[in-house]
C-alpha cells in the first residue's frame, strides 16, 4: 500500500476552488517525506521493454533536441553524455505498483479522470523544452531537483518550432518560475505552457489525465449511435409542394433531416451509458488478458475463503453512476457495462474506489450472488487478479 500521505496543511476545497483547471500553482512540499520508489536503473530498465513507451530526448545543442523512441538497449543508455538529456517512461503505474500508488493521493479528483503516470530521469540540463499539454498534470518532483517555468496559455493557433516531433513553442513568455525539490508538486492546467529543465539528475513523476476531445466524443458516441439505427430508417420528404424550384433543398426537408438527426443524439440515457463505457476504456486493453481456465463462482469462493486476495488488474479502469431515476447503479468496467439494483451501490462505490480487497473483504462482497457472479466475470476476462 501507499506510504505516501498528503501534507495536512493542503486545502483541497481551497485548491478545488481556485486552481483546478484554472491555475497553475506550485504546492510546497505537498508530499512531505517524499521518497522514490522506483530508481533511475529500474527507469531504463522498463524502457527497455518491448510493451513499455518510452522516449529520449537529447538536447544536443542549445535550443536544438534529439527525440528517440524506446524500446532501447542498454548501450543506448551507457553512450549518453553526463548532462542534457531526458528519458520519459510512460504509464510507469502500469508495471510498477509503488508507482501506481501515487495516484491515489490526487483521488480529490475522481480517480477515472486519472490517466496515467509517465515518469521522467532528466540528467543535469535535461530538458524536453517549451511545449504545452492538452490535460491537467501534477508534477511530482522526486530525487534532485529542476527547475520548472510556466507560461502563456495556448490554443491550437500557437506557433511551434518548425521540424519538430516535440511540438515545442516557437515563442514562450514565462510568468511563473518555480525551483522543485523532493515532495514538492507543481499543478499545470490543460493549455499552460511550461518548461523544466533539471537543475540536477532528478526524477519526475506526472500524474496526467484523461480529458477526451470533442472530436473523440463526437466520434464515439455517433459509433455507439450507430450501432441501434434501424436500416429501414431513411431520410423521408414529408409534405413537400409540387412544381417550384426544381434544384432546391427546401427548408422543411432540412428542418425534418435536422430534427430526425438531433433525436438520435439528446437521448440522455444512451448518453450516460456511452460515456461510462468510454471513460473506463483501458489504456493498455493487452495487459487486460483472460484467464486460460475459468474459473466457477463456487472455486472464487472457496480461493477467498483459503486467503486469496483479489486486486484489481493495474491497467483497468472502473466507475459507476448512481442512476436514481432508474433506481439502479451502473458500474463501468473496461469499456463494458454491467446495472446492478441501486441498494447495492455502497458495494459498487467499495469496488471502484479499492484497489485490493482483503479476503475478509471479498467475502463480505461475494455474500451477495450477483456480486459473486460480477467478481467472477471480472477474473475470468482479466480485470481482477487473485494473489493466493
Ligand atoms: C518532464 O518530465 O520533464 C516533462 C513533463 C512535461 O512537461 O509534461
Ligand atoms: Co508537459
Amino acid at each position: 500500500m501507499s506510504g505516501y500521505k498528503l501534507n495536512p496543511e493542503f486545502k483541497v476545497d481551497e485548491f478545488i476552488k481556485n486552481y483546478w483547471q484554472q491555475k497553475p500553482v506550485m504546492l510546497t512540499n505537498l508530499i512531505p517525506d517524499f521518497a522514490d520508489t522506483i530508481s533511475a536503473e529500474e527507469l531504463a530498465g522498463l524502457a527497455c521493454e518491448e510493451l513499455v513507451e518510452s522516449r529520449l530526448v537529447t538536447e544536443f545543442e542549445r535550443g536544438n533536441y534529439l527525440l528517440r523512441n524506446g524500446p532501447f538497449t542498454e548501450p543506448d543508455f551507457t553512450q549518453l553524455p553526463s548532462s542534457n538529456w531526458t528519458l520519459l517512461v510512460q504509464a510507469v503505474d502500469q508495471w510498477v505498483d509503488e508507482v501506481a500508488s501515487l495516484k491515489r493521493l490526487f483521488e480529490f479528483i475522481p480517480n477515472w479522470r486519472i490517466d496515467d503516470i509517465m515518469t521522467s530521469f532528466a540528467a543535469t540540463g535535461g530538458s524536453v523544452g517549451p511545449h504545452y499539454d492538452y490535460y491537467d498534470v501534477f508534477l511530482v518532483q522526486g530525487a534532485g531537483s529542476r527547475n520548472w517555468k510556466v507560461g502563456q496559455r495556448c490554443d491550437s493557433n500557437i506557433e511551434l518550432v518548425a521540424n519538430s516531433e516535440l511540438s515545442l513553442l516557437k515563442r514562450f513568455e514565462a510568468s511563473m518560475e518555480f525551483d522543485l525539490v523532493a515532495g514538492d508538486v507543481l499543478y499545470i492546467p490543460p493549455r499552460y505552457a511550461h518548461w523544466g529543465v533539471a537543475t540536477s539528475d532528478s526524477l519526475c513523476y506526472s500524474v496526467g489525465f484523461r480529458a477526451p476531445s470533442m472530436a473523440e466524443m463526437i466520434e464515439g458516441f455517433s459509433d455507439f449511435v450507430i450501432r441501434d439505427q434501424d436500416p429501414a430508417m431513411r431520410y423521408e420528404d414529408g409534405q413537400i409542394q409540387p412544381d417550384i424550384r426544381r434544384g432546391e433543398i427546401r427548408p422543411s426537408q432540412l428542418d425534418r433531416s435536422y430534427l430526425q438527426l438531433i433525436e438520435r443524439f439528446s437521448e440522455k440515457e444512451k448518453f450516460v451509458v456511452w460515456f461510462g463505457c468510454y471513460v473506463s476504456q483501458p489504456k493498455y486493453p493487452e495487459l487486460i488478458e483472460p484467464l486460460d481456465e475459468e474459473v466457477s463462482c463456487a472455486e472464487l469462493a472457496s480461493l477467498v475463503r483459503k486467503g486469496a486476495t483479489l486486486r484489481k488488474n493495474p491497467s483497468s479502469r472502473f466507475a459507476f453512476i448512481e442512476s436514481a431515476a432508474q433506481a439502479s447503479v451502473l458500474l463501468f468496467v473496461d469499456g463494458a457495462m454491467v446495472s446492478f439494483p441501486i441498494e447495492q451501490i455502497q458495494h459498487i462505490a467499495e469496488l471502484c474506489e479499492s484497489t485490493e480487497f482483503t479476503p475478509d473483504a471479498s467475502a463480505n462482497l461475494l455474500r451477495k450472488p450477483e456480486l459473486l457472479e460480477l467478481l467472477r466475470r471480472l477474473l475470468n476476462q482479466g480485470s481482477l487478479l487473485v494473489s493466493e
